[in-house]
Order: structure tokens, then sequence, then C-alpha cells
């Protein structure tokens, strides 16, 4: 690895260290904190060690070489996450890079959703459309671009379903070989089989994602295992780029918001990371707010913004949206420090409303996971508690694909996923809108009668606005 090129900074107590000497747990022997990788460019150290202005990257040089490398056939240049590797400098030659082409994904206008929320002007950039389906491929293909670069042969990851979908892909790629901690019975399908698929050991514990986290960490500190949990500031490194993505794909105008969704609470904190660089570079004027939003049942962050004291206190966490059911983020500071920042909020939405925003997400032709749609009735949220207003231009982050946990889409459409007690709670005006979305399958004789009949009753309903 190219230690030259970077440090990492304790984001609690402020000590650096060179990226070789950090260890297996990444955090502060000191403080326990997690590390961020900083550059001689970056804000934290810019004053006392970067030195003269011109030190800094050229930000219109930047543009135009970013640009360029979409021309190129070079497997690094076609990534969406390599292609900015001049804000990212962690691996010490291209050809260690381990890439799938992950990044390049779409930013979508959203009118019909728009229209629901009151906002004039709404995005979502789709991180579902990576490799293998989630957010993480852009994480994954930096830390274990790492991981190759310093001669690992084992790495491993707990995870929710997404992150170890990635490892196990981008490990396969690599030829190096792979652990996955998934807590059992509580991961949508689709991602356990991806990581039978590229080959992965899957290990399913009897215990949720923390306490997957826990067993993973005492063992990377008795095995050379390589971790890539998102402790790892390498797996940041990458999902910074989508900002960077998303600035180009704006033709660099910065909108007003993004919001995220919130588990682990780690991509919050590398978009954020990703904005504050190229507004310290100078290549946008202003970031924009960014905010969080968590499942009812999985909202430390949410509890901590609530709290007058400001306490973190870990909890047991339940939702049907199993990315995020995480009671004991490991990267809440940062996510806080990313929210105190730039000025966003963190919301917490139910799960009728999660079910309701991904259905309109999906009536859209867009469709998400579960986690993703939180965003969308989050801004609904805010909005109606004047926090957004109609003319800000939002930007969703919507994180996995909805082919990631099919089940729940077919459960919603047949009306059998929420409980009748959750359903009673659902306002009039939400259950409308729950009626004219929800498309069960119909099962019918073969029979042209009967099949033109059913037809002549669902053309005669009027298509939802
Ligand atoms: N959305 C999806 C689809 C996810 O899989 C996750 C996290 C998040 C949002 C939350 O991101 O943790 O950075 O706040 N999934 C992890 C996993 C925990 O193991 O796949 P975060």
């Amino acid at each position: 690895m190219n230690v030259r090129t970077h440090h990492l900074r304790c984001t609690e107590c402020g000590t650096v260290i060179t990226g070789d000497a950090v260890n297996s747990i990444f955090r502060c022997p000191q403080c326990n904190g997690l590390y961020d990788v900083i550059y001689p460019w970056s804000e934290a150290v810019a004053r006392p060690a970067a030195g003269p202005e011109h030190n800094l990257p050229n930000p219109s040089a930047l543009r135009w070489l970013w640009q360029e490398r979409r021309t190129s056939t070079l497997p690094v240049d076609q990534s969406g996450v390599w292609r900015f590797r001049d804000l990212l400098p962690i691996v010490s030659a291209p050809e260690n890079v381990v890439t799938l082409r992950e990044g390049n994904t779409p930013l979508y206008d959203m009118p019909r959703c728009a229209k629901a929320a009151g906002v004039d002007w709404l995005l979502a950039k789709h991180q579902g459309m990576n490799p293998t389906g989630s957010f993480k491929d852009t994480g994954m293909t930096a830390a274990l671009s790492v991981a190759a670069d310093r001669g690992f042969e084992w790495v491993a990851c707990a995870s929710t379903g997404n992150t170890s979908a990635a490892m196990a892909a981008y490990a396969a790629r690599a030829g190096l070989r792979s652990i996955v901690f998934i807590p059992e019975g509580k991961i949508a399908w689709g991602k356990l089989s991806q990581s039978m698929d590229y080959g992965a050991l899957t290990i399913q514990l009897k215990t949720d994602f923390d306490g997957c986290v826990r067993i993973l960490t005492e063992l990377v500190t008795r095995f050379p295992i390589y971790l890539l949990n998102s402790v790892n500031p390498y797996r940041l490194e990458g999902q910074k780029t989508p900002a960077f993505e998303m600035m180009e794909q704006l033709d660099w105008q910065v909108p007003d918001h993004i919001i995220v969704p919130g588990g682990n609470l780690a991509n919050s904190s590398a978009l954020g990371k990703g904005f504050m660089e190229m507004r310290h570079l100078g290549m946008i004027p202003r970031a924009p707010k960014v905010s969080v939003i968590q499942a009812e049942g999985a909202n430390p962050l949410y509890r901590w913004f609530t709290d007058s004291n400001r306490l973190m206190r870990p909890m047991t966490a339940e939702t049907r949206a199993t990315a995020i059911r995480i009671g004991n983020p490991a990267s809440w500071r940062k996510a806080a420090n990313v929210i105190d920042a730039l000025g966003g909020w963190c919301e917490q939405v139910s799960e009728q409303e999660i079910a309701l925003a991904k259905a309109q997400i999906g009536a859209e032709g867009v469709g998400c996971e579960p986690a993703s749609a939180v965003t969308y009735a989050g801004l609904k949220k805010l909005v109606a508690l004047g926090k957004v207003q109609r003319e800000e231009r939002v930007v969703l982050v919507l994180t996995g694909h909805t082919l990631k946990d099919s089940n729940y889409t077919i459960d919603y459409h047949r009306g059998e996923l929420l409980t009748e007690a959750e359903n009673a709670q659902i306002s009039p005006a939400d259950l409308a809108l729950h009626a004219g979305l929800r498309k069960p399958p119909v099962v019918l004789e073969p029979d042209t009668d009967t099949v033109m009949r059913t037809l002549e009753s669902h053309m005669k309903q009027a298509q939802p606005a």
C-alpha cells in the first residue's frame, strides 16, 4: 500500500497514523475511536501539513479528467469509483484494483413521488444499480483492493446481507477467501443466496447483526483475517464517490438536501465526507444538507438526535427493513458529525410508512428494497414538519435493488405484510394510497371469457395519480 499518499486520523482523539500501522479492528488503541482516511489536501490537515495552496488538486482539471475517463476501455476508468481515484489514492498501483465496474449509477427524476410528497423537484440516486445490487459495491471495491494490496488471503464481515453479498463477489474476483457472519433467519433470501453463489464461507449465527459484529471483532484479533465491515475506513472512501458522481450528473449544481437511510451509519458519513472534500477543494461552493432516516424499531441515532443530553443508547433492533435492523451502530458519531456539520436532520419512520413509500417508489418504475424506501418515507415526514421546503432540491439515496427482498414486496401486494394492529393505525388518506398501489397477482382459469371479464373490470378502474 502506498502509505505516503494518505494517513488515518482518529475521529475521536485526532491521533494520526500511517495506513499500515492500523490494528485489525480499525480502532484507535488510545480511545477506541474510528479512523478517517486523510490526504495531504484534506481539510483536517490542510493548514498544518499541506503547505501552499497550489498543492490542492485542481478542480477543473479533475472534472475534465473524470469525464474523459468515461470513454476509456481500462477497467479502472470504467469503474464509477476508480474513475475518481485522484481523490482516493489508497492502493499502490491501479493494477491492484479489484473492480466489477461498480458505480456509474443512474440519477432518476421522481415526478409522482415529488408531487405526493409536496416538493417540486425530487431525484433518486439508485445505488441498487451496482453489480451486486447495493451501494456496498462502491465501498467494497475500495477496501478489498486494499486487502489485496496488503497481501491478505482471508477477508470477513458481519452483515445484514448486502455487505456480505458485495464482499463475497469482490473476494471471488480477487481470488481471496471470504467469511460471512449473518444473523440467522434475519436477512433477505436474495442476499443470502448471493454470498453462497460467490463462494463465501457463510456462517449464520443465532443472534442479531450486533451479536455477529461482537464475534467477528474477537476473531480478527486472533486470525490474520482482514475486516471488511464499515469500521474499515477504506470502505468509506469508495462510498464517498457517489457524491462526486451525483455532482457530475447535476452539472455541478449543488442540490439542497440528500436523504440517506441509517443502519450502521457509515454511508451517511461517507457521502458527507465526499461533499465536504469537494467543497474544500473548491469544486462546489457549498455542501447539501445530509439527513438520515431510521426505522422506528431500529432508531438509536434518532433517539440520540432527539435526546436533550445527546446520549447514545444501544438498543435491540426490530424492523422488516432487515438491512437496517441494527441497534448498536458502529459509525454513529461519524454520522452525527455529518448531520451537525451540514445541517441535516434525523427522522424515524414506521413500518407502515416504509411499506407505502416502497410501493410508491416501485410504482414510479424505479423500485428499491425496504431499507432504501425509508428515505422517501422520511422526506414526507420532513416536509410535513416544515424541515424541507417545497422548492428545495432533494436527492434520495436508494441503497438496494428491489430484487434483494422480493418476499417483502410479494407479502405487501398480497396484503400479508403488516399485522391487523399495524393496518388499524394507517390514516384513511394512506389507506386509500395503499389500495391504489397494491397489485396482487390475479389467479384465473385459462378461459378467454373469464380473462376478458377480469380485464374489463380492471380497465374501468382509474389509474392512481
Ligand atoms: N440500505 C441498505 C440496503 C443496507 O444494506 C444498509 C446497510 C443500509 C441502508 C444502511 O447503511 O449501515 O452505512 O448506515 N447494510 C449493512 C450490511 C449493515 O451489512 O449490508 P449504513
